[in-house]
């Protein structure tokens, strides 16, 4: 069966690092015998200077039809005006809810050898292996009133942190299968001491785990949350959470492993593909980089092992997604780092030069 894959490079070095990851997907393609097609769309900013959206008809519709969506990122300078109505950020956010990818899933996993790029010590890094599961169509990202009104004078602007029940339940099923499948803890984070919404997290979380009695559970605040990350990162091994506090933890997770620019991710929800697996999009956690953009030296690590989580979770393709993290993992041993991973006096290599090692360890 022939794979339908759907591109959305977007904005800033979005385009550099979907261009690394198609170039790694034809090489275990190739390995493999795999079959797939591509078809590119719009999203973001450029959607919105190309299209007039950020996110056209066309790119909702082929997302649809498609097995699985490989996304760069999205934003940038150009599009920041906050009296615009419609914003890159915009598409990504109506793109996931309107595939229903209510799980966004980001594992954190450092390799050993880059330790040096990373301000944490060593040796609190050591044994770090644990993945967060970010509630990802709910919360304060979705709320409804979110709106500016002129009070008394004043000009109040407001957003709603909403959860309902359903939407806490289905994400606490899908986190405390994650735990079954790793060590059997999940840690779920949520602010039960002051929000509301976070009490019925905390109760519905607590409920859900009667399932789940091979689970055990750990309910932290997720401003304790945010300092034991730092000073036990070794002890976490499912982390669930709300949208909002899991965009923000997984920021800070993400320098564990010494770059932002290593982090993937897969969004997940229940429609099946034609492989039968869960239609997911796939991104790494960075945003658009404006700094850097168009200088090719985008570390290309996070979408290139996101690549690999598509492999494994919408296509089923087990043997190919363990050849490109494994070849990830052999390169960053072997010396490979952009410019974000190079300790002082490392080498460094441009995203082409890295995803050209990557693929040579493919092949
Ligand atoms: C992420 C990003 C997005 C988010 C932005 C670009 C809207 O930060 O995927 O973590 O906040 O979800
Ligand atoms: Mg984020």
């Amino acid at each position: 069966m022939k794979a339908k894959i759907v591109t959305l490079p977007g904005d800033g070095i979005g385009p550099e690092v979907v261009t690394a990851a198609i170039e790694v997907l034809a090489a275990v393609c190739n390995k493999f015998g795999y079959e797939y097609e591509l078809d590119e769309q719009l999203i973001g900013g450029s959607a919105l200077d190309v299209a007039g959206s950020s996110l056209p008809e066309a790119t909702l519709k082929a997302c649809r039809q498609s097995d699985a969506v490989l996304l760069g990122a999205v934003g940038g300078p150009k599009w920041d005006d906050p009296n615009a109505s419609d914003r890159p950020e915009k598409g990504l956010l109506g793109l996931r809810k309107e595939l229903g990818l209510y799980a966004n899933v980001r594992p954190v996993r450092p390799h050993a050898d880059l330790s040096k790029a990373s301000p944490l010590r060593a040796d609190l890094l050591e044994g770090v292996d644990f993945t967060v599961l970010r509630e990802l169509t709910g919360g304060i990202y979705f709320g409804e009133p979110r709106e500016r009104r002129q009070e008394n004078g004043l000009t109040l602007a407001l957003d709603t942190m909403v959860y309902s029940d359903a939407e806490i339940s289905r994400a606490a099923h899908m986190a405390f299968r994650l735990a079954q499948g790793r060590r059997g803890k999940l840690t779920s984070v949520d602010k039960a001491n002051v929000l509301e919404s976070s009490r019925l997290w905390r109760q519905t979380v607590t409920q859900v785990a009667e399932d789940y009695p091979d689970v055990e559970l750990e309910h932290l605040l997720v401003d304790a949350a945010a300092m034991h990350l730092l000073t036990r990162p070794a002890s976490f091994d499912v982390i669930v959470t709300s949208n909002l506090f899991g965009d923000i933890l997984t920021d800070e997770a993400s320098v564990l492993t010494g770059s932002m620019g290593n982090l993937p991710s897969a969004s997940l929800g229940e429609d099946l593909n034609q492989f039968g697996q869960p239609r997911g999009l796939y991104e790494p956690i960075h945003g658009s980089a404006p700094d850097i953009a168009g200088k090719g030296v985008a570390n290309p690590v996070g979408t290139i092992n996101s690549l690999a989580l598509m492999l494994r979770y919408s296509l089923g393709w087990e043997d190919a997604a363990a050849a490109v993290e494994q070849a990830v993992d052999v390169a960053l041993s072997d010396g490979c780092r952009t410019v974000d991973l190079a300790a002082d006096g490392e080498k460094s290599l441009n995203t082409t030069e890295m995803y050209a090692e990557v693929v040579a360890r493919i092949n």
